[in-house]
């Protein structure tokens, strides 16, 4: 039993689940995080055999009866572990003989490892294609100010409103390409500092720009975790990735649709290569059609579009922007609604 020594108290303050385990293999004690973990109360699980709490656990139970024999520790990477609760999860864990005490089970969630590892292979990939896309977009910007120039010059001298319409044209096709570019570019009107953000304030001034744009009958709902830290952001840029995923959900939603802003905590993140203790997710979820079946596997790529005039932009420019934070960004199916996360590290707390 856990003593003088350790103080059981201390073990709540831990994000990582920690199981304290007798000599029969039966649980002795957990904390907070081991209980939220699998779902059921210290109470209920105090003096069950660990193998009743996991069922696929005979491969951690001769683990540590071994650590138990030989007073050593070791560490598991990445196993899939399945609860009496029903409750799946991927986790690293590691087993600790602690003289006089017990065995102590250290489970670390990894759920997001796997998935978000995955979409590293399309990282190196899709940087490649926005470098090129921005090499582009510089190339068609330069000579753009030439040629709106030359085209206001040439109205001047022109007498005949019929030709004029041709310059108007000319200009407003210069212009439109010129707005366009600096979205690719992402350039028009960023804050070139990080500032500490509240992201439910930077939610909210989304929401009141999709309200100025027109809902059209379009509930947005809000689901915030209050607990959430600020997050070291480009405000601008982060407004501009949010709002391309918003804008989506309103055009892929007739008047009674929904959108939810959900915000979470999450710990233990890997995220490409790097482990983050604590990271925010930010969900925008709206039960409109789904994401069509031919575009999916592309979703983020430049010029994928579905719509008549659509750029195909708004997705790959938000990717670029969540990059820059060294977050990441993914679209899921839950509950046959979408839901686009984006995954930002909060270093720093
Ligand atoms: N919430 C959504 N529901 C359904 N389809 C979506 C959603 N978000 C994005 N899409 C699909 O992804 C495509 C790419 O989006 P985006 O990169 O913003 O370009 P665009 O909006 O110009 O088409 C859209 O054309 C649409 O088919
Ligand atoms: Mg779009």
């Amino acid at each position: 039993m856990i003593t003088e020594s350790l103080e059981k108290e201390h073990f709540n303050y831990l994000n990582t689940a920690v199981i304290v385990i007798d000599d029969n293999l039966k649980v002795a004690c957990m904390n907070n995080a081991a209980e939220f973990l699998i779902g059921l109360s210290e109470k209920q699980l105090c003096g069950i055999p660990l193998s009743t709490i996991i069922k696929n656990g005979q491969e951690m139970i001769t683990a540590i009866e071994s650590a138990a024999t030989d007073k050593s520790s070791f560490t598991a990477r990445s196993k899939e572990l399945e609860f009496v609760t029903g409750r799946n999860v991927t986790s690293d864990y590691t087993v600790g003989f602690l003289p006089g005490e017990g065995i102590l089970l250290e489970l670390n969630q990894v759920d997001h490892h796997l998935r978000i590892t995955r979409d590293e292979i399309n990282h190196a990939q899709s940087s490649a294609m926005h470098k090129m896309v921005k090499n582009l977009a510089h190339e068609v910007r330069n000579p753009l100010g030439g040629l709106r120039g030359a085209a206001q010059l040439l109205e001047k001298e022109l007498d005949d409103p019929d030709l004029r319409e041709y310059t108007r044209i000319i200009i407003s096709e210069a212009d439109r390409l010129k707005e366009l570019v600096s979205r690719i570019l992402g350039d028009s009107k960023i804050a070139h500092e990080k500032i500490e953000i509240n992201i439910h304030q930077l939610l909210e001034r989304v929401r009141q720009l999709c309200i100025a744009e027109g809902l059209n009958g379009i509930e947005i709902k809000d689901d915030y975790d209050p607990s959430i830290p600020p997050v070291n952001a480009y405000a601008d840029q982060l407004i501009q990735a949010i709002l391309n995923i918003v804008r989506n959900a309103l055009e892929a939603l007739n008047s009674n649709g929904r959108i939810i802003f959900r915000t979470r905590v999450v710990r233990q993140v890997i995220i490409g290569n790097v482990k983050h203790k604590l990271a925010m997710k930010i969900d925008i979820q709206d039960n409109g059609p789904g994401i069509a079946e031919d575009i999916k596997e592309n979703l983020f790529l430049p010029t994928i579009t579905t719509k008549e005039n659509g750029t195909g932009l708004g997705l790959s420019i938000a990717q670029s922007i969540i990059y820059q934070h060294k977050g990441i960004i993914e679209c899921n199916e839950v509950d046959g609604e979408t839901v686009f996360s984006i995954f930002l590290p909060l270093e720093d707390y």
